[in-house]
């Protein structure tokens, strides 16, 4: 068994099948012309995948967990899902040795710290079982085979782009005030959600287009400690102290928020600060939360990335099966994504964006939401 998956990691190496993101082939397709039964090694036993997630408390992190475990059990898999308590790094670190030690056939991880695993992956690089990294990618591991995520950057300069084309920054005369707020700095996605949109927003900035009141500009000073909406409400509410902002004072006519929890937050201190939806500033976020894409019903938070967490879900899936079945996975990206030991084969799946105009076609209508579950 670990022979054949020796042989299609080194298949995949050597022959990178590069595809366009959202396949619709079956999850047990495979080129393998000898294709096993579903879900079985060679030795005709059925295959574990360790599934670890960092966090049960933020709503994606259960959807990706749910989605994975559903999908590798229809495609015959036997399954141990964990979740690391609430971004607790020792308890993601031993649920992995475990995993290890309990002969998983192949490992999919969401890292909490993305540093944090360098030492618990040698024991899977030693017993050659592959390991996966899911939507955030795990730095310094030369044990990391395959990296399926969504296209970060493109995350981030959506987010730029949403803001510049609100406030028509090409053609209204400002100055417009801004601030910026990202995530967990133990967080890779970290540099390209906030480096893409920042690539979008920094051109104005250096014009005097875009005003950062508050100074921090930095991506440290704009961090949020594992993404949180406590922290990124705390920080906030600083901002809106030391800057002076509200609704009749300092005008402020965007936030840059990475994602919807640290958004949620600047949210809380934004309406305990006495604004409402009709003077809120335009403001972004990412992952379609029920309470955010409430709020962007409301007229409270201006827009949210959607990454479909089924369809990388999906794709992970079929990484899986290709690799238990050895032969080389597709991957569409063998550029960006370095961990510090080399680039990391990756496959990107696709995000877009939802707002008050489209969240029905693209939540509801794709079957992701109930219009209950948005009520
Ligand atoms: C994910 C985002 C998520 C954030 C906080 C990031 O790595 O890509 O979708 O909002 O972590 O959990």
């Amino acid at each position: 068994m670990k022979k054949r998956l020796l042989a299609a990691l080194m298949a995949g190496a050597m022959a990178l099948s590069l595809t366009a993101c959202g396949g619709g082939s079956d999850a047990n397709t495979t080129t393998d012309s000898s294709a096993q039964a579903e879900g079985a090694t060679d030795a005709g036993t059925t295959a574990k995948i360790g599934v670890s997630m960092p966090t049960q408390s933020l709503q994606r992190w259960n959807q990706d967990g749910t989605n994975m475990k559903q999908q590798l059990e229809t495609a015959g898999y036997q399954v141990d899902l964990q979740y690391a308590g609430d971004n607790d790094i020792p308890t993601q670190v031993s649920q992995i040795e475990n995993m290890i030690s309990g002969d998983c056939d192949a490992l999919v991880i969401a890292a909490i710290d993305g540093s944090a695993l360098t030492e618990a992956l040698k024991g899977a690089k030693e017993k050659n079982i592959p390991v996966i990294s899911y939507d955030r990618l795990i730095m310094n591991s030369d044990a990391v085979s395959y990296y399926a995520t969504f296209d970060n950057y493109k995350v981030g300069t959506m987010q730029g782009e949403y803001i510049r084309d609100a406030l028509d920054l090409d053609n209204a005369a400002g100055p417009f005030n801004i601030e910026l707020v990202t995530g967990a700095p133990d967080d890779n996605n970290v540099n390209f959600f906030f480096g893409g949109a920042m690539d979008i927003l920094q051109p104005y900035i250096d014009s005097g287009k875009l005003v950062v009141p508050s100074g921090q500009t930095e991506k440290a000073q704009c961090a949020t400690a594992n993404w949180s909406t406590e922290e990124a409400q705390k920080r906030f509410e600083n901002i809106i102290t030391s800057v002076g902002y509200g609704p009749d004072a300092k005008k402020l006519d965007a936030v840059l928020c990475s994602n919807d929890s640290t958004s949620y937050g600047v949210q809380n201190a934004l309406l305990a600060a006495g604004y409402n939806k009709d003077n809120m500033p335009v403001i972004t976020g990412q992952d379609c939360d029920k309470p955010n894409v409430k709020n962007i019903i409301a007229g409270v938070q201006s827009m949210s990335i959607f990454k479909d967490t089924r369809t990388l879900a999906d794709a992970t899936v079929k990484m899986v099966d290709a690799i238990i079945k050895g032969t080389a996975p597709e991957v569409n990206d063998t550029e960006t994504y370095d961990n510090g030991t080399g680039v990391i084969p990756s496959y990107l799946c696709d995000p877009v964006f939802a707002d008050k105009d489209n969240y029905k076609s693209i939540l509801i209508d794709s079957g992701y939401y109930t219009e209950a579950d948005l009520a």
